[in-house]
């Protein structure tokens, strides 16, 4: 979600009463990185897709959660229905594979870094169906579009939105350099 903040740096920044964002002191940038960082909090415990993302939608209804948040999350998933509507909503969704993909893409280069990685060697490892196969390639070339940006350019913005978290993520090449050692 971090990397989506690109269309809200870009300019078209839908104001709070478009997001439906209620009064919750929330910036927009916490309420996006909010939901990126929660939308798949019921994943490890109830993965079906009977159950992902529902089960987290009621536990969040219970304890309070807004409709904007839940909303946004229940629109992750393809099949529950729930349209995209806001650009939240829309990032969400082009971040979500785009971000593991980009991840399975750094973990096989040499050092294990996301620096190694850029949207050439991203774009060419989707062509290969048996790299990373659980990441559904349509959702990254269906999310962008949706977005209204160009994929090359959202690649690399996402690679560059990791990157600042590279060290958080273990992906600033220590990873390799522990393996390395004697
Ligand atoms: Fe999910």
């Amino acid at each position: 979600m971090r990397a989506c903040s690109h269309k809200l740096a870009a300019g078209s920044n839908p104001g709070p009463s478009e997001l439906g964002l209620p009064e919750f002191g929330l910036s927009q940038e916490d309420l996006w990185g909010i939901v990126g960082l929660i939308h798949d909090f019921d994943y490890e415990k109830y993965p079906s897709l009977e159950d992902h993302p529902y089960r987290g939608n009621e536990i969040l209804k219970e304890r309070g959660w807004p409709e904007v948040i839940r909303r946004a999350i229940m629109s992750h998933a393809e099949y529950s229905g729930v349209t995209r509507e806001t650009p939240m909503e829309r990032c969400l969704f082009a971040c979500d594979e785009l971000a593991g993909f980009i991840t399975a893409v750094a973990l096989i280069k040499p050092g294990k870094s996301l620096a190694e990685v850029d949207a050439k060697s991203v774009r060419k490892r989707m062509k290969d169906k048996a790299f990373a196969r659980k990441v559904n390639r349509d959702d990254i070339v269906n999310g962008a579009a949706a977005l209204g940006v160009d994929l090359d350019e959202h690649i690399s913005f996402c690679i560059a939105a990791l990157r600042g978290i590279a060290a958080e993520l273990g992906l600033d090449g220590s990873a390799a350099k522990v393996t390395a050692s004697p």
